[in-house]
């Protein structure tokens, strides 16, 4: 049987360079890598992105998020499947399920959950605290053992070994296909561990698109030359002596891994080009001239494609979705007692 291949996004009216190094650009290399003999599903979590105010319109930003991969050089064949999450509604269905299963303990400790409720006392949507069963929901329906995603989305797949493990062992089955653990999912991205993109401004932070300043953050929408001056203005550091150090040194190495990510090399080899030297002017005049071709190259493709492409994609893709999340969801509803 082939292995599956899984990711998706949240819709929003922008995306970051952290969204796209971190999940955009990982699964569109393994997906023209690996589609002959792999299934790639690619969907549009569109029921996790209301979990927040809505950015934007959001029929709009679901199209959009497909053209990015499709900007991004995805070349479709038949084991590649694209689908909306909400117009497969075996999604929700075992999500209820895997509530049933899953400790209000360990969602509430959930890094994303603390972050995205932090300041709202008891005002916290419960789709905030259950977007980790979803996800999980996500991924066992359809068996996917690489979830290609960004280092903050490693806990949700944890948890998600955590349920399918709880839910074999209650019923004694292997009903659920765990998704290979976290160490291995980076490697299979070709990672030593996950990546986390940093804020240009205070690399201590994750680049998020939240951050009102516009200068800690790479949108893939921004003028090209502008990405250009908001790495050569990056925060660094004092120590005029390059060196992958997130601790001592978390601009520089921010700068070395985006580099090495968009030259498809290995991070130890970029680090060694620059090892030593004082000058961080090169590291950054390099680092930004690759963001800005990239930029360029990705926006050209981006405007060439057409809504109605995407919506074609979607017709296929859910059709499959739709048969094989079914089925799993069958099986499970047999387990549990309900068919
Ligand atoms: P989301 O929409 O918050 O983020 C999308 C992807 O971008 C990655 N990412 C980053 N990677 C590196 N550095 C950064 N600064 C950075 N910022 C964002 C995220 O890790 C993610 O891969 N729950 C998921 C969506 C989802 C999903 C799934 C993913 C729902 N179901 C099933 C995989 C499988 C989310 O909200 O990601």
């Amino acid at each position: 049987m082939k292995e599956t291949i899984l990711t998706g996004i949240r819709t929003n009216t922008d995306m970051t360079l952290g969204n796209m190094l971190g999940a955009l650009y990982p699964m569109v290399q393994l997906a023209n890598r690996f589609s002959k003999d792999h299934h790639i599903n690619i969907f549009v979590p569109d029921l996790h992105t209301i979990i927040a105010e809505i950015d934007g319109d959001m029929q709009k930003n679901v199209i959009r998020s497909i053209k990015y991969y499709l900007a991004l050089g995805l070349e479709m064949n038949e084991n590649i499947h694209i689908y909306r999450q909400s117009y497969v509604p075996a999604h929700s269905e075992m999500t209820w399920i895997l509530n049933c299963f899953t400790y209000f303990g360990e969602a509430s400790r959930m890094i994303q959950f603390k972050e995205k409720s932090e300041g709202k006392g008891e005002n916290v949507n419960l789709g905030i605290l259950d977007y980790p069963v979803l996800m999980a929901a996500d991924i066992l329906l359809y068996s996917a053992k690489y979830v290609p995603v960004g280092e903050d989305q490693f806990q949700h797949i944890e948890i998600t070994r955590d349920i399918a493990t709880r839910i074999n062992n209650r019923f004694n089955t292997d009903v659920f296909k765990l998704p290979a653990p976290t160490k291995e999912q980076a490697k299979f991205m070709g990672l030593d561990d996950g990546l986390r993109i940093r804020s240009l401004t205070e690399p201590t932070k994750k680049m998020s698109k939240s951050d009102p300043s516009e200068n800690s953050k790479i949108l893939l929408s921004d003028n090209p030359k502008d990405a250009y001056k908001k790495i050569m203005s990056a925060t660094t550091d004092s120590l005029a002596n390059i060196d992958f150090d997130m601790f001592n040194q978390p601009g520089i190495s921010n700068l070395l891994q985006i580099l090495a990510v968009l030259t498809n090399r290995p991070l130890a080899e970029v680090t060694s080009v620059y090892a030593g030297s004082s000058n961080y002017g090169n590291l950054k005049r390099d680092t930004a001239e690759v963001v800005e071709n990239m930029l360029t190259e990705f926006q050209a493709k981006y405007n060439s494609i057409s809504d109605e492409d995407v919506l074609k994609v979607f017709e296929a893709g859910e059709k499959y979705a739709n048969d094989i999340a079914g089925k799993k969801l069958a099986e499970v509803q047999k387990l549990v007692g309900l068919r």
